[in-house]
C-alpha cells in the first residue's frame, strides 16, 4: 500500500462533520489526495473549503451511503478521477435513542441503512479497488457496538453490525493483503453529540451532556474524546506500522468498557 502520508488516494464518507472532517483534513496535513464523501451537500462545500490550502487535493463527493447505486458511483468517481484508491474510511453515522417499545418500523430502517448497510455497501463498492493496491478499510463505529448502552438498542445494534462486518471482512480479505479495522470511541465532542443533546435532553441539554461525561470512570475530570483524537487513530491504522493489525475494533473511551 501506497504511505497514506504521500501519494495515497482516501475516501472519507461523513467527511462534511466531526470525526470525518476531522479525518479528511489530517490526511490531507499528510500529503494525501482526499475525497470526502457526504449526503449533506450544504456542508460539504464548506468544509472543503476550509480545507482551501490543500486544494486540489481536497475533493467533494455527494453521496447516500444508504443507497448502494450511490456508493458505488461514489467510489467509481474515486477511481475514475485519481486512479486508484489505498484508504476507505467510514464515518458516515446516525444516533436515535428511546424505548424499544415504541421504536417505529422507519427508524430501525435509518438507523441500520446508514449506519450498517451504508459500511457494507460502501465496502463491498470499494474492494476491487483496494485489492489493486493492497489497501485498507477504516470503519468508525463505536464503543456502544462492543458494551449496550441504555435505550439505545438501533444504534448499539448498528454497530455491534459493524464491528462483526469489521471482522468478518478483515479475514475475506486478508489474502488479498486488505486489512479492514474498526475505531470504537465513546462520546465525542462532534455536532453529532450535540444534536443528540439538544434531540433526546428535554429541557436540559448541558444536564444530558453532564451525565453522558459523569459516566466515565474519570468521573468530574472526564471529557469527551476530540474528533482529532480519533482521526490520528484511524491515520495510524492505515499506515505501514499497522500492517499486522487487521480485524480488531480499537476503543477509544477513557477505559469505560475496561468495567
Ligand atoms: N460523536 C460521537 O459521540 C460518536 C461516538 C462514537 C461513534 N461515533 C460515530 O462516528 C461517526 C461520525 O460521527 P460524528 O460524531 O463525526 O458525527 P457528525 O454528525 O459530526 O458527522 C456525521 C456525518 O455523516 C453524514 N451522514 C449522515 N447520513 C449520511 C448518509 N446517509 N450518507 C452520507 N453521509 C451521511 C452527516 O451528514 C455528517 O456530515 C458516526 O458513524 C458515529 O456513529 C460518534
Amino acid at each position: 500500500m501506497t504511505s497514506p502520508s504521500n501519494a495515497a488516494v482516501v475516501l472519507v464518507t461523513g467527511g462534511a462533520s466531526g470525526i470525518g472532517e476531522a479525518t479528511v483534513r489530517l490526511f490531507l496535513e499528510k500529503g494525501a489526495t482526499v475525497f470526502a464523501a457526504d449526503i449533506n451537500e450544504g456542508a460539504l462545500a464548506p468544509a472543503v473549503d476550509r480545507t482551501s490550502s490543500f486544494a486540489p487535493r481536497a475533493c467533494p463527493i455527494v453521496v447516500d451511503v444508504s443507497s448502494s447505486a450511490s456508493c458505488s458511483a461514489m467510489v467509481a468517481t474515486v477511481v475514475e478521477r485519481a486512479g486508484r484508491l489505498d484508504v476507505l474510511v467510514n464515518s458516515a453515522g446516525v444516533w436515535a435513542e428511546g424505548p424499544s417499545e415504541v421504536v417505529a418500523d422507519e427508524e430501525w430502517d435509518r438507523l441500520m441503512n446508514v449506519n450498517l448497510r451504508g459500511v457494507f455497501y460502501s465496502c463491498r463498492a470499494a474492494i476491487a479497488a483496494l485489492k489493486e493496491t493492497q489497501g485498507c478499510i477504516v470503519n468508525v463505529s463505536s464503543r456502544a457496538g462492543e458494551g449496550a448502552v441504555p435505550e439505545a438498542l438501533l444504534y448499539c445494534v448498528s454497530k455491534a453490525g459493524v464491528n462483526m462486518l469489521t471482522r468478518s471482512l478483515a479475514l475475506e480479505l486478508a489474502p488479498s493483503l486488505v486489512r479492514v479495522n474498526a475505531v470504537c470511541p465513546s462520546d465525542v465532542d462532534t455536532p453529532f453529540l450535540h444534536a443528540q443533546a439538544r434531540d433526546y435532553g428535554g429541557d436540559d441539554p448541558e444536564g444530558y451532556l453532564t451525565a453522558l461525561r459523569h459516566r466515565l470512570p474519570q468521573g468530574d475530570r472526564g471529557r469527551f474524546v476530540q474528533a482529532e483524537e480519533v482521526a490520528e487513530l484511524v491515520f495510524y491504522l492505515a499506515s505501514p506500522p499497522a500492517a499486522p493489525i487487521t480485524g480488531e475494533c480499537i476503543r477509544v473511551d477513557f477505559g469505560i468498557s475496561a468495567r
